[in-house]
C-alpha cells in the first residue's frame, strides 16, 4: 500500500461523481458544484480560447489539478487533487467555499463518508465497501435498468481505480497521479437531474484522428441517428418518483435507436412513472433556439465529438432546466497560431452539422410538447 505524499499538506479529496451518463474515463466530484475530467491538451485548450458568446452554454472552467492515487492501509482508495500553482487564482479562490480540505485524519474516517467508497481486497480486486451499487453492479451494457446510482460512472470509476491499482502493483514507491480539469458540475443544482447526452452534428471524426479511428466513428455515425437527424443518444438517467430510482440508458442502446426509437427515448426523458413533464420543454426548447443563434454566428468552429446536456430536475415543484455543450477534445476553429487558409478553407462558417442537429431536435421537442400534450395527464403548462 502506498502513502500519499501529500499527507501533510492540505488537498481535496475527490469522491465518485453519481452522475456521469457517459463518457469513456471516469469523472470525479470535487467540493460541492464542481467536477473533473482527466485533462487532454485539446480539451484545455478549448476552454482557454472559449469565445465569450459560448459562455453560458459551456460549464465555467475552473482550473487544472493533479490528482494522486493512494490507497490506505485498510485498502481504501483515495484520489487526492492539489490545485496547480498556474492555476488561474481568480477562478480557483471564487470556489474555495464549496471544497472540503480534508485532513488525513479526516479522509480515513470512512464512516462518516455518505458516498460510495472503493476498496481493493488482498487479492488486488477492487469493489465497492457497501451496497450502493448492487442494482448497478448486475447492470449489462445496452440494457435499460433502473438503478438508485447510474451504474455508468460507477462502472467507469471502478475500471479507472482497477487500472491505477494495476500500476501500483508495478511499483509500490511510485508516485502515481495525474492531471485534471476543473468544471462547474452542471447537475449540482438539481435535486434528482434528470440527464441525457447527446452528441451531436452528423460527423464526429476529428481532422487529425487516424483512419482506423476515422473509419469507426463514420460507421457509427451512418448506422445511427447521427447521420439521419445529426444527433444521437449517448447516455440518460430519468428520476422515477415512486419508486425514487433511475432509468438509466447508456450509448451502445442509444446508437441502434431508429428516428422513432429515437423520438419515443425522448418522451421517457419526461416520463416520470407517472406523468410527462411537459412543463419544462417550452424552455428547453426556448435554450435551444438561443443556441442555434450563437453558434450559427461561430464560423470556423468545428465540435466534433461534442455532446449537449439536457438537464431538469425530478424534483415535481422544480422547473428548473439546464443545457450546456460539454467533451471539446475534437473541437477545432481558426487561430491566429492555426494555418488560417487551411482552416477556413476546410471549416469556412458555422458547424452546419450541430445546426443541422440541433434544428432536428427542437423539431422533435416542438413535436412531442404538441402531440403528448393531447394525450397524456401532465403537470400545469402555465406555471
Ligand atoms: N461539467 C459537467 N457537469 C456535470 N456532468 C458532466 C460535466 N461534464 C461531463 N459530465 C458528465 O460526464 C459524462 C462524460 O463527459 P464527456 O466530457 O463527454 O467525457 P468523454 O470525453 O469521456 O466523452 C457526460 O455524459 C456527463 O454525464
Ligand atoms: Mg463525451
Amino acid at each position: 500500500m502506498n502513502d500519499c505524499e501529500c499527507n501533510q499538506q492540505p488537498y481535496i479529496q475527490l469522491s465518485p461523481y453519481f452522475h456521469q451518463v457517459g463518457g469513456h474515463s471516469s469523472m470525479f466530484q470535487y467540493g460541492k458544484d464542481t467536477v473533473c475530467k482527466v485533462l487532454e491538451s485539446s480539451e484545455l485548450e478549448f476552454y482557454e480560447s472559449m469565445p465569450d458568446s459560448l459562455k453560458k452554454f459551456t460549464p465555467e472552467f475552473r482550473g487544472i489539478v493533479t490528482v494522486q492515487y493512494c490507497e490506505d492501509e485498510l485498502g481504501f482508495i483515495k484520489l487526492v487533487a492539489q490545485p496547480e500553482t498556474t492555476c488561474n487564482d481568480d477562478d480557483h479562490s471564487s470556489n474555495e467555499e464549496e471544497m472540503k480540505i480534508t485532513t488525513d485524519q479526516e479522509s480515513t474516517d470512512h464512516n462518516s463518508k455518505k458516498s460510495v467508497q472503493l476498496r481493493c481486497s488482498e487479492d488486488g480486486r477492487v469493489d465497492y465497501s457497501n451496497n450502493l451499487g448492487t442494482d448497478a453492479v448486475n447492470y449489462e451494457q445496452g440494457k435499460i435498468i433502473m438503478s438508485k446510482i447510474n451504474p455508468w460512472g460507477l462502472q467507469l470509476c471502478k475500471k479507472q481505480a482497477e487500472k491505477l491499482h494495476r500500476q501500483l502493483l508495478g511499483d509500490e514507491n511510485v508516485t502515481i497521479s495525474q492531471k485534471y480539469i476543473l468544471l462547474e458540475n452542471v447537475t449540482a443544482q438539481f435535486r434528482y437531474p434528470c440527464i441525457l447526452d447527446l452528441k451531436m452534428g452528423r460527423r464526429q471524426h476529428a481532422d487529425i484522428d487516424s483512419d482506423k479511428k476515422r473509419q469507426s466513428k463514420i460507421q457509427k455515425c451512418e448506422s445511427s441517428t447521427s447521420s439521419t437527424l445529426g444527433v444521437r443518444l449517448c447516455g440518460m438517467q430519468v428520476y422515477q418518483v415512486d419508486s425514487g430510482r433511475y432509468i438509466f440508458t447508456d450509448k451502445y442502446r442509444g446508437r441502434i435507436l431508429t428516428i422513432d426509437g429515437f423520438r419515443s427515448t425522448l418522451v421517457e426523458f419526461f416520463n416520470n412513472g407517472r406523468i410527462t413533464r411537459l412543463d419544462v420543454l417550452p424552455a428547453i426548447i426556448e435554450r435551444l433556439e438561443s443556441l442555434y443563434e450563437t453558434i450559427n454566428f461561430l464560423s470556423t468552429y468545428r465540435f466534433y465529438s461534442g455532446s449537449l446536456l439536457i438537464v431538469y430536475d425530478g424534483l415535481l415543484q422544480s422547473n428548473l432546466i439546464d443545457i450546456r455543450m460539454i467533451d471539446f477534445a475534437h473541437s477545432v476553429h481558426a487561430t491566429p497560431a492555426t494555418d488560417e487558409i487551411s482552416a477556413a478553407n476546410n471549416h469556412a462558417g458555422p458547424d452546419k452539422g450541430y445546426l443541422f442537429g440541433l434544428e432536428r431536435l427542437i423539431d422533435v421537442f416542438k413535436e412531442i410538447l404538441n402531440e403528448e400534450k393531447k394525450l397524456i395527464p401532465t403537470v400545469n403548462l402555465a406555471n
